[in-house]
């Protein structure tokens, strides 16, 4: 890291990541530390210019009084200490902060995606020379945007495992063949796996059950497949730096660990990769852009990890997860058409297990009900519904009726969460 640094010291407040990125909008690199970092620790990062004392309401936590340890002052930059008696970063202080960082630190605005990826590339070149790395690319955001850096820093000492589990949207299996194998040249294997998840989960109503099972067969396939390879050294994943940030810095407790990790067998000894951890998402999506990813990867809206078996409400039959398959792509299509993707934060389908009664062809059916679910949320805590106009639902009520097997009849959500959560599983 080349670049200027600005170091926040996590003094119990909640406005650390938002101030880190405040920092970073202005093209200066900010990194989050907790409390109790020593001198030695801090005169380690590379380029700290200045440092911010981010405190909480008097500095407490959990009712214990917090500080800094107070030879840090004497790592010689200009410090700047924001104590709120509100919970929210004050505007004013928006103010206070970037003249701290230009006019007081003197900082370089140089932070940017494309010095990122260099420095990366060359960090991630020194970290793993010519041993091979081991990934599960499951065509998710982190998870693409990590093969693609590292594709560019190691090219074939990358190998990729995409597990299809069946449980993933229309076409996902595909982009994610198409885009790493063929266009970016990836070391990919594909792995099959779609009949083994069904066969596990067959029966299973429980929706906790089900995705306990599909994450352990997750955990399952992808160490066969890692058992395969010779050499392997390191371990690759798509962790960020919230999930770094939330593991604690305020306590300094250990990061907490990731479930693709905590479930290896012990005998499976790898060393981690993590090149994404210290971006926020909007800069990871930035990161996969620059690296050249197509945009429905980047930005793509949040996709639960056990898929489409949580919105295949009860135990999964092939039938209607291919129901909820086909009508989520068009919900999707559509959304695209009327210029709602991007807009509305997520937006799927989902399938009860229960049926109704219809008429079709002037006869009885007895078939089942999607149901249509958009919602806007800032961290998904809380979710209201999007308003969709009723010309665009009605388009997408009628190509469902019309193009997806076994279904007689499309609902639209209305609940907020809370009450509802957003799934509906
Ligand atoms: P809920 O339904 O709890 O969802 O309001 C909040 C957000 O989390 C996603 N979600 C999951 N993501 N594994 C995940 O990786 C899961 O088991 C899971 N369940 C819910 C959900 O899609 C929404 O964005």
């Amino acid at each position: 890291m080349k670049q200027d640094m600005i170091a926040i010291i996590d003094l119990g407040s909640e406005e650390n990541s938002a101030i880190a990125r405040l920092i970073r909008s202005y093209g200066v690199y900010s990194e989050i530390y907790a409390h109790d970092i020593t001198l030695e620790a801090l005169k380690k990062m590379p380029n700290v210019k200045g440092v911010i004392l981010n405190g909480g309401p008097n500095r407490v936590v959990d009712g214990v009084k917090i500080d800094v340890s107070q030879d840090l002052y004497s790592i010689g930059v200009p410090f700047l200490a924001i104590d709120h008696d509100t919970d929210k970063c004050p505007q004013g202080k928006v103010s206070d902060i970037k003249s701290f960082i230009f006019d007081t630190c003197h900082c370089d605005a140089n932070w940017n995606m494309d010095n990122f990826i260099q420095d990366q590339v060359e960090l991630l070149r020194k970290q793993i020379g010519n041993k091979k790395v081991l990934l599960a690319l499951s065509g998710g955001v982190d998870s693409s945007v990590v093969a693609a850096l590292l594709i560019k820093a190691i090219g074939n000492q990358l190998v990729c495992v995409h597990v299809n589990h069946g449980l993933l949207r229309k076409g996902e299996p595909e982009q994610v063949v198409r885009v790493f194998r063929e266009e970016l040249g990836a070391n990919l294997i594909y792995s099959d796996s779609v009949d083994r998840f069904l066969d596990k989960l067959a029966g299973v109503e429980d929706p906790e059950k089900k995705r306990k099972i599909i994450g352990a067969e997750f955990i399952r396939v992808f160490e066969e497949e890692a058992r395969k390879l010779d050499g392997i050294d390191f371990l690759a994943q798509g962790t960020i730096y919230p999930d770094i940030v939330e593991s604690g810095t305020k306590t300094g407790k250990a990061v907490k660990a990731h479930h693709n990790v905590g479930g290896l067998p012990e005998d499976l000894k790898f060393e981690l990769v993590e090149p994404l951890k210290y971006l926020f998402k909007d800069e990871v999506r930035a990161c996969g852009k620059a690296l050249g990813l197509p945009d429905d990867m980047v930005y793509r809206q949040p996709f639960p990890g056990p898929g489409l078996g949580v919105r295949c409400l009860g135990a999964i039959t092939r039938d209607r997860l291919e129901a909820v398959r086909e009508s989520d792509a068009i919900l999707r299509e559509e959304f695209a058409k009327n210029g709602l993707q991007g807009k509305v934060w997520q937006y799927f389908t989902l399938i009860p297990d229960t049926k109704s009664v219809g008429v079709r062809d002037n006869a009885r059916c007895y078939d089942w009900p999607v149901i249509i679910r958009a919602v806007n949320t800032v961290d998904a805590m809380t979710a209201t519904i999007e308003h969709i106009d009723w010309a665009i639902l009605d388009k997408i009520t009628s190509r469902i009726l019309s193009e997806v097997k076994g279904v007689n009849r499309v609902c639209y959500d209305l609940s907020p969460k809370p009450t509802a959560t957003i799934e509906w599983e």
